[in-house]
């Protein structure tokens, strides 16, 4: 398995994943109006541009055997901090469980730490059974928050440190 630095000629396999991932991911936790809500506010082609040009978000494909299965991005010194931020991190639902996700984080870190950024940190939905994973692989849940993200729509999440020692 390969990660590869996503560039904008990758963004339309971003969104042909995310076409895939998403639906099958929160089908059951969101409504189908506020699943298409927040695709189109997270991968138009716009929004993922603006998010590489000006918000310093770095996206990682998973490839392997020629096929891409899966996404992160990440943004280094969050909000000023010394911690990096995952914002996405999707793999494709026949692929789930065999390790891409971890590999993918455990991708994350190692830029993180070269970064000297001392921390991880991310926003999890709190029916989504990734939770689980994540306290897997060594994430904590510090805080619960609801996010108003417009057209009366929710994101009602969890936020969860992992430190880097
Ligand atoms: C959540 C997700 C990124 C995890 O990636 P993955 O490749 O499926 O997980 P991995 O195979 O790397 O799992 C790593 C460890 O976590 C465990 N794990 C993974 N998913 C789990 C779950 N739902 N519940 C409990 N443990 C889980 C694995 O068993 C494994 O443990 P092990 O190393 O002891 O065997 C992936 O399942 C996914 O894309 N889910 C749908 C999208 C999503 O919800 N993304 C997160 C949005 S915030």
């Amino acid at each position: 398995m390969t990660a590869i630095e996503a560039t904008k000629e990758h963004l339309f396999i971003i969104q042909a994943l995310s076409d895939k991932i998403w639906p099958h991911t929160f089908q059951d936790i969101l409504t189908g109006e506020q699943i298409g809500y927040m695709m189109d506010m997270m991968y138009s082609t716009s929004s993922l541009e603006k998010q590489m040009d000006e918000l310093n978000h770095h996206y990682i494909l998973a490839e392997d055997s020629g096929e891409y299965i899966g996404y992160t991005s990440y943004e280094l010194n969050y909000k000023g901090t010394t911690t990096t931020k995952i914002h996405k991190i999707y793999i494709l639902p026949s692929l789930q469980g065999k390790g891409v996700g971890r590999f993918l984080v455990e991708t994350v870190e190692k830029t993180a730490r070269q970064n000297k950024n001392n921390g991880l940190s991310l926003n999890v939905n709190r029916f989504n059974k990734a939770l689980d994973f994540y306290k897997r692989i060594g994430f904590e849940v510090v805080k619960s928050e609801d996010i108003d993200i417009g057209n009366g729509f929710l994101m009602e999440d969890f936020v969860l440190n992992k430190e880097l020692i």
